[in-house]
């Protein structure tokens, strides 16, 4: 594999894995203000995570690539708010697109065909990703300050399996 692009997946393997810490994180600011159901989605949200990561890690095994699995930065688990959860999930998302997309535009200056396909998965995961935060966010501005439209939203998060 090109020297560039195995850098570049290497590195999205790490912000992919902190991604899942960012989440855990997360959660542990929702248990804390008994919101359990939105809790409950950013464990989830952490193990799609930590699936993203181990994709990449184990198509680099499959193409006999030196994996290098460097340090996953600290997460914070302060937050001001629910909505400063999500709005924070969104700019992360946007963060991790934009990371994607130029992975792919370095398989493509590669010309590695493979790669390129492995990694379209990734490009068309990033529209549900950051539609799901967006859509929370959404629900959350209808909900303002009114609690048991909150609870409601809790309830709803708390379903995804
Ligand atoms: Fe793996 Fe949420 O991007």
């Amino acid at each position: 594999m090109d020297k560039k692009l195995l850098k570049a997946m290497n590195e999205q393997i790490n912000k992919e894995m902190f991604s899942a810490y960012l989440y855990l994180g997360m959660a542990v600011y929702l248990e804390k203000k008994t919101l359990l159901g939105c809790s409950k989605w950013m464990q989830l949200q952490a193990k799609e995570e930590m699936e993203h990561a181990m994709k990449i890690f184990h198509y680099l095994l499959e193409r006999g690539c030196e994996v290098e699995l460097d340090a996953i930065a600290k997460p914070s688990v302060d937050y001001s708010s629910v909505k400063d959860v999500f709005q924070k999930t969104l700019k992360h998302e946007q963060f991790v697109t934009a990371s994607i997309n130029k992975l792919y535009e370095t398989a493509v200056a590669a010309n590695d065909n493979a790669a390129g396909i492995f990694l379209q998965w990734f490009v068309a995961e990033q529209v549900e990703e950051e539609s799901h935060a967006s859509e929370i966010l959404g629900q959350l501005d209808y909900i303002k300050d009114d609690s048991p439209a909150m609870l409601m939203l809790d309830k709803a998060l708390g379903a995804r399996t």
